[in-house]
């Protein structure tokens, strides 16, 4: 099974019932496993949760620690982007190098890295000068 046909299985246990927008996410780490996250919303809306970061936390609850490829899937006019918070959470288990696959349904793709999608990250680089540098 492809990551983008992982992302796509999982896109169908999303809990989606305010937007009505489903989101499947799958991650193959560099430990070689593939993790998968559906969006999962919430009656009280910020408490809602994006495919992407469901599959980070399932890919951290395996034991796996770092990202080798992203493919995320949406119903959508075109390639699903991850949210900027989710860009984030990618940029602290991937390199930028890393290649993130978006896809419709439809059949639609579009690969960007990591860096692509969040030029200008702030990273542990930036904490140096902290009394207490993060690890
Ligand atoms: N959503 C994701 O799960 N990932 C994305 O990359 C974009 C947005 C979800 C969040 C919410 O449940 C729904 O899509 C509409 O924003």
């Amino acid at each position: 099974m492809s990551l983008i046909e992982a992302a796509a299985a999982v896109r169908e246990h999303a809990h989606a019932p305010y937007s009505g927008f489903k989101v499947g996410a799958a991650l193959r780490s560099v430990e070689g496993r593939v993790h998968v996250g559906c969006n999962v919303e919430n009656v009280a809306y910020p408490e809602g949760t994006c495919a992407e970061a469901g599959a980070i936390a399932a890919m951290i609850a395996a034991g796996d620690r770092r990202i080798g490829e992203v493919a995320v899937i949406a119903d959508s006019p075109a390639p699903v982007p991850p949210c900027g918070g989710c860009r984030q959470k990618l940029a602290e288990f991937a390199g930028g190098e890393v290649v993130v696959t978006m896809a419709t349904t439809e059949g639609a793709t579009l690969s960007l890295t990591v860096a692509e999608l969040l030029p200008g990250a702030f990273d542990a680089g930036f904490m140096v000068k902290a009394e207490t540098a993060a690890p």
